[in-house]
């Protein structure tokens, strides 16, 4: 038997849980951006996507806890570029420890050790080790809620460029096999993509 939830009657919190235990698996957006003073900063978002083609668009989403901001979206919101790196299992680990709650003087690729290496046409860094990196213009910033535990800003960013590792492509097509994306589950829970199959769509 199903249970149903109405989200006005319960904590803000308590829904969070459920749609990211329900939407999965996710996408991980490994958000590069840099400060106006200049300090390089790097972190993982899974309210992520790939929404449009012309032009090319993203988006993620970053949470408002209580009204903190994240330094990604201060970073962004002035200087209005960033970067996102596809996130796969050799850079997993890594990923993870850039999550962390680190002030916003922190360096991320310091940190991790990671190669920043700058974008192309943006002035935002890039992590070498990834297998792809896009290169984007933020679009809009869209406030969803206004306060709560949970409140978010959706940024959205037209890509301007894109790198992708040569061993991984075909034509323009990206081999899913030799890319090893890693998807976000709910919580702490992650999952490899090995286990592909097919499906023909009808005419
Ligand atoms: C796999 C993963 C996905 C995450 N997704 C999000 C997300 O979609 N939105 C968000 O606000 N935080 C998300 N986080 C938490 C941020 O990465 C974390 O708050 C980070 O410290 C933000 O860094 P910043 O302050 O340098 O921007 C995620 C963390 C992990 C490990």
């Amino acid at each position: 038997m199903k249970q149903s939830f109405d989200p006005a009657n319960h904590d803000d919190v308590d829904i969070y849980e459920l749609l990211i235990g329900l939407i999965v698996p996710r996408p991980i957006g490994w958000i590069g951006s840099m400060s106006r003073e200049g300090v390089r900063n790097l972190a993982p978002f899974s309210f992520f996507n790939a929404v449009a083609a012309s032009p090319p668009t993203v988006l993620f989403s970053t949470i408002r806890a209580g009204g903190a901001r994240k330094d990604t979206l201060t970073n962004i919101e002035e200087t209005g570029v960033f970067t996102v790196n596809v996130v796969t299992e050799e850079t997993v680990d890594a990923m993870n420890l850039t999550a962390g709650r680190y002030a916003p003087s922190v360096d991320e690729f310091e940190l991790t050790g990671l190669a920043g290496v700058p974008g192309t046409v943006v002035d935002a860094p890039m992590v070498g080790e990834a297998k792809s990196n896009l290169e984007c213009r933020l679009s809009q910033v869209v406030p969803i809620g206004t306060d709560g535990p949970v409140a978010a800003s959706v940024v959205i960013g037209e890509v301007v460029r894109v790198h992708v590792d040569g061993a991984i492509l075909d034509g323009m097509r990206i081999d899913q096999e030799s890319l090893r994306a890693v998807g976000r589950m709910g919580g702490a829970t992650y999952t490899r993509t090995h286990d592909l199959f097919s499906l023909d769509r009808p005419s």
